[in-house]
């Protein structure tokens, strides 16, 4: 059964480790990852981007492919279904698909307007017991074609959107999405510890998880990090693994072509990032 994410991050906030959202794009991703958190009894996140969604055919197909992969694969650990960087639009129609978990991205709109949509969200989530989080300050790089330039967000408008009544709120500190260029500043740990004081626990969420060194996750964890976003770095475990096998030629072999052989290797990849995270964000032996 899929969970709220309210309880696991709020756990993660007391007890100082973080929960990994990986996102999905298709059904061996989904058990790659579904498979790592069982085995590593951890909780997870699945995050679906807008363009991920679309891909899987729609939010409603999303769900009835996680819930009944839960079912069948006897996944036990509590598992969180989440659209990942939201627009309005997309988070109710996520909500009536079944999610139980969404984000609303309103970083780009000025803050009154994030604040009145993020409030509208919370009211609707709160009805049906779903966990919203929110975001203030642009992640930089691109998500889904959506460019971000890399801010710092503001304190005082953290405390703003996190007084609403959000579960979980996402705070642009010089992250960014994909690989970090070589003149990255790093985090800004002062920004950090200034939301982290004026948002009294809530748990926040560090976007952008693939390049950060583990040293500052672990710092980020420190400061009220709980939830912790990775998404290229299966990406790029899935393609290299995949690079690896065609180029052997191993999928000339035998009779025709087998689709399962081909995402097999990508398939063990993926799973090999999501224990190597999850035993950095601290989330093993924790469901
Ligand atoms: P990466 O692709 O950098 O891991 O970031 C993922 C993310 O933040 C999704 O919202």
């Amino acid at each position: 059964m899929l969970v709220s994410a309210k309880d696991m991050l709020q756990k993660a906030a007391a007890g100082k480790y973080a929960v990994g959202q990986f996102n999905i794009n298709n059904l061996e991703w989904t058990k790659a990852i579904l498979l790592t958190a069982q085995e590593c009894n951890s909780p997870v996140i699945l995050g679906v981007s807008e363009g991920a969604g679309k891909y899987m055919c729609g939010y409603k197909t999303v769900a009835a492919m996680v819930s009944a992969m839960i079912d069948q694969l006897g996944i036990t650990v509590p598992v969180a279904l989440h659209l990942d960087h939201g627009s309005y639009e997309g988070a109710l129609k996520c909500i009536e698909a079944g999610f139980s978990s969404v984000m609303f991205d309103g970083s780009h709109y000025p803050i009154e307007e994030n604040i009145s949509k993020t409030k509208e969200l919370v009211a609707c989530c709160a009805e049906k017991g779903i966990s919203l989080e929110a975001e203030v300050g642009a992640i930089g790089g691109e998500e889904d074609g959506v460019v971000g330039g890399g801010e710092i967000a503001d304190p005082a408008e953290c405390k703003m959107i996190a007084d609403l009544g959000v579960t979980f709120l996402a705070a642009g500190i010089g992250n960014i999405h994909g690989v970090y260029p070589e003149n990255w500043k790093g985090l800004s740990f002062d920004t950090l510890e200034k939301i982290h004081e004026l948002t009294g626990g809530l748990p926040l969420v560090l976007h952008g998880g693939t390049g950060i060194p583990d040293d500052m996750i672990k710092k980020a964890i420190s400061l009220g990090v709980a939830k912790i976003n990775v998404n290229t770095e299966c990406q790029l475990a899935f393609a290299a693994a995949t690079r690896k096998y065609v180029e052997a030629g191993k999928d000339q072999q035998g009779k025709g072509f087998d689709p399962r052989k081909l995402l097999a290797p990508g398939f063990e990849a993926i799973k090999e990032t999501v224990k190597t995270k999850m035993e950095l964000f601290g989330s093993v032996n924790k469901a």
